[in-house]
């Protein structure tokens, strides 16, 4: 198989492909003046894009990435249906359909938080989009999606795969925690595998979010006195989840305070905020970012091999 990739999610794409050993492309994308997107399968590769099924790997985020993703999938849908037809007459107008074989990988599903409705007349917007992109593939693979339940029904198999196993190695080896922190109940899953791969103890917090920047945690008795602790969610936006966590854990005594996620959003000085609480923060690069230090790679490549092992056309 190929790896191919826009202009979004180049690292990933090349440490699938490094994961998995196959061959990665990039896809020329370019902004008109006006802003809007431009997208081209160069013509080297479309041979390549033609003889073997092919992975995209691309973000549903900022906005501007969710048509990137559609043009790209556009291109590859024509190029492996035969439709070559161009006014500048280049190459052959007409190839056979190659059938089936586009998979897509979303490192970052943008809007995957409005994933319920909450008032009336809402959009659910995650479903939305993966509607949108399950159009245009046909398969779709989702990293550390924060709630897959929305996407359960697309008419394509979604496989959702985790960064969790290479986030808990990243943590043994570098922060060696003697204690794990989900700091709201939707990050219990995830942050249980990781201190069960660790072999530490684990609690979890209650989260009221008031507004995007307020958040209140019910208070609870840590057992973190003298400890380490990596406080482990899948998404770091504002810092004000992780930052109200760990000062509950500092004025129970822990030593250290780490934050670890998959998507280091890290919005309006995320960062700097942090490190006024936590001694370090450690994420993936599904999003560009400065804390990327856990590569996203081999947990695309599972997802990647889970959705090939239910695909009738590969068979
Ligand atoms: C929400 O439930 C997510 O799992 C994260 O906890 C949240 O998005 C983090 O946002 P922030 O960093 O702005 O508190």
């Amino acid at each position: 198989m190929v790896v191919l990739s826009g202009s979004n999610s180049r690292l990933l794409a090349t440490q699938l492909a490094e994961t998995l050993g196959w061959a990665h492309h990039s896809l020329e994308t370019r902004r008109f003046p006006d802003t809007e997107g431009y997208t081209r399968i160069p013509e080297e590769i479309i041979d390549d894009v033609r003889s073997e099924p092919v992975v995209l790997v691309s973000n549903t985020f900022p906005d501007a990435g969710i048509i990137e993703t559609l043009l790209m999938l556009e291109a590859i849908n024509d190029v492996r249906s035969g439709k070559m037809e161009n006014l500048r007459e280049i190459g052959p107008q007409q190839l056979p359909d190659v059938g089936p074989g586009i998979l897509l990988a979303i490192p970052y599903f943008g809007y995957s938080r409005q994933d319920k409705r909450f008032k009336p007349g809402e959009a659910i917007s995650a479903r939305a989009i993966g509607q949108l992109m399950a159009s245009r593939c046909d398969g779709i693979v989702v990293f550390d999606l924060h709630a897959p339940k929305v996407l359960e029904d697309l008419p394509v198999p979604v496989a959702f795969t985790s960064a969790m196993p290479e986030l808990a190695k990243h943590l043994q080896d570098t922060v060696a925690p003697d204690f794990i922190l989900s700091p709201d109940k939707g990050a219990i899953e995830r942050a249980s595998e990781v201190a069960r791969t660790i072999n530490c103890q684990f609690s979890y917090l209650e989260k009221t979010r008031i507004d995007a920047h307020t958040i209140i945690h019910k208070a609870k008795d840590l057992d973190v006195d003298g400890k380490k602790v990596a406080i482990v969610d899948d998404m770091i936006a504002t810092g004000g989840t992780i930052c109200r966590a760990a000062e509950a854990l500092r004025s129970q005594g822990a030593i250290e305070v780490h934050a670890a996620c998959s998507h280091g959003l890290f919005t309006g000085g995320a960062i700097a905020r942090l490190l006024r609480y936590v001694d370090g923060v450690h994420a993936t690069g599904s999003l560009s970012n400065p804390r990327d230090v856990i590569s996203g790679g081999p947990a695309l490549a599972r997802g990647v091999n889970q959705l090939m092992e239910t695909l009738e056309w590969k068979n």
